[in-house]
């Protein structure tokens, strides 16, 4: 029977015996993947586990003092926070293919956790053999690791990884869905805002820039970002709609008035969708007066942005992300 007791019965169990006596890293991304796997593993291996939160500067605002403050609060993990904004900065300079960005950040990540492994075992406890990821079952099928499907996209813990990891994984939500995933955590004891929150991928705003990654752009996009879900969840839509990525077309520039002139800025393209499990999805059909807040928000408050597009395509054809 399926059940979340059961479920974490039997990955506790498997987490004891896969990592025994020695020691795990897991990261956290600051979505609920990762949040619930390292509650699973804590729960099996207690402080054998540390928490390890890559700050890559392509998180959306506040949410590196989320990850601080929420997670440590609910489950007295242990966490390291790394500040590698311009390790990654200068690592996606000029890149704009997104399977690459896609790749520079998933090695970046994994050689970020080498190094805070390495500063973990300069206390001499046992060794660091294991990395927590809160690899999904979706995210299996869709790097092209589950079912022998065609490659559509290489999420970061999955198709993303180095060839040579000095890790082994501990996987424990490989088999679930993202609903089953929310039941898991609450189980676990978790707040709602880590586990009612909406998905977030782990490249972030990196895959959210269609074009070059800079600081700038950036800096733009977590603007936007920040004013679109802001006036979502005024409007009490969070629970209705699955995610809504906010996308910076930077290669793409139109012409504008604003103020009394003109203008010649980037669009900014709003995604929201609905979706059960994000193997496909539908757009999401947003009250209009809800839209035009967004929408003359962003343009007012942002600068060289002067147009707002809404994405009107499911899943398939379209993906979530447009990277
Ligand atoms: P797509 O764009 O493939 O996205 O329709 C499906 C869901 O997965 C999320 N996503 C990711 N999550 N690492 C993650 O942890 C990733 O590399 C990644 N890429 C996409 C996306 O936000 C959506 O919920």
């Amino acid at each position: 029977d399926w059940t979340t007791g059961n479920v974490i019965e039997e990955q506790v169990a498997a987490i004891r015996e896969q990592v025994g006596d020695k020691r795990a890293i897991c990261g956290l991304s600051g979505g609920v993947d990762s949040a619930v796997a390292a509650a699973l593993v804590a729960r099996a291996i207690g402080d054998q586990l540390t928490c390890v939160y890559v700050d890559h500067g392509l998180m959306r605002k506040g949410e590196t003092e989320q990850v601080e403050k929420d997670f440590v609060a609910a489950t007295g993990v242990k966490l390291v926070v790394v500040d590698a904004e311009e390790r990654f900065l200068t690592a996606l300079k000029g890149v704009s293919d997104p399977e690459e960005k896609r790749k520079i950040i998933g090695r970046e990540f994994i050689r970020v956790f080498e190094q805070a492994q390495a500063e973990i075992i300069a206390d001499e406890g046992p060794a660091v053999e294991f990395l927590v990821q809160g690899t999904l079952y979706p995210d299996v099928v869709e790097s092209g690791g589950g079912t022998g499907t065609a490659n559509i996209k290489s999420h970061h813990n999955v198709g993303g990884l180095p060839e040579d990891l000095e890790f082994q994984l501990v996987e424990p939500l490989r088999k679930l869905f993202k609903d089953e995933v929310r039941m898991v955590g609450q189980e676990l004891g978790l707040p709602d805002e880590i586990v009612q929150r909406q998905p977030f991928p782990g490249p972030g705003l990196g895959i959210r820039i269609v074009g070059e990654v800079t600081k700038e752009r950036l800096d733009l996009l977590r603007d936007a970002d920040a004013i679109a879900r802001e006036e979502l969840t005024a409007a009490g839509l969070d629970r209705d709609i699955w995610q809504c990525p906010v996308v910076l077309l930077a290669d793409v520039r139109s012409v504008g008035v604003q103020g009394d002139g003109r203008t010649y800025g980037h669009p900014i393209v709003l995604r929201p969708v609905s979706s059960e499990d994000a193997m496909t999805a539908d757009w999401s059909r947003l009250p209009y007066d809800v839209l035009a807040k967004i929408s003359t928000r962003i343009t007012n408050e942002v600068a060289d942005v002067n147009r707002v597009v809404l994405d009107v395509t499911s899943k398939p054809p379209g993906t979530i992300e447009w990277e």
